[in-house]
């Protein structure tokens, strides 16, 4: 067994302490503390189904170690909006009926929030590169892409990417 090791982080929001091993994944301890909400797809870099938001940006839990998230602030979905407060994606989600098997929506909602919280109305190149990682293998997408817009139309007419943080 090799050996752990304490680390703190702050997770969606308050700061918490873990006993890692040096090869555990970000996203094994996620999930093992609960965090359900991070879902395991591909297991390398190619699906988004573990997107968590790191320092503001959007990473991949499943190729980063959790010692690396030592010091950092952590946001997963169960930080950022429920039925009560969902985040304004995740209310045009609803609404455009864009959610199947609902797999890939964690890590879509993680991607766009990041999206969203640095540039509130970007373009459609910027969107479709910062939400190129996240697949979805039920709606082919355009629903999807809907709720995208919404959320991207209302920042444009000024109501506040509320963040829910
Ligand atoms: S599980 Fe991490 S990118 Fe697929
Ligand atoms: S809704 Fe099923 S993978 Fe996206």
């Amino acid at each position: 067994m090799s050996e752990k090791k304490e680390i703190s982080f702050w997770i969606n929001g308050k700061k918490r302490s873990f006993d890692v091993s040096a090869d555990e994944k970000l996203i094994d301890l996620l999930r093992r503390e609960g965090f359900k909400s991070v879902k395991f797809g591909c297991g390398e870099a190619t699906c988004g189904s573990c997107t968590v938001i790191m320092d503001g940006r959007a990473i991949l839990s499943c190729v980063l170690y959790a010692f690396q998230a030592d010091g950092r602030d952590v946001w997963t979905v169960e930080g950022v909006g429920d039925f009560d407060r969902p985040h304004p994606f995740q209310t045009a989600l609803a609404e455009e009926g864009a959610v199947q098997c609902g797999f890939c929506i964690p890590g879509m909602v993680m991607s766009a929030k990041a999206m969203f919280d640095t540039i509130p109305v970007p373009n459609d190149e910027v969107m479709k590169e910062m939400m190129d990682g996240n697949l979805c293998r039920c709606t082919g997408y355009e629903k999807i892409w809907t709720a995208l817009y919404k959320v991207r139309e209302q920042n444009e007419q000024g109501n506040s990417p509320d963040s829910n943080q």
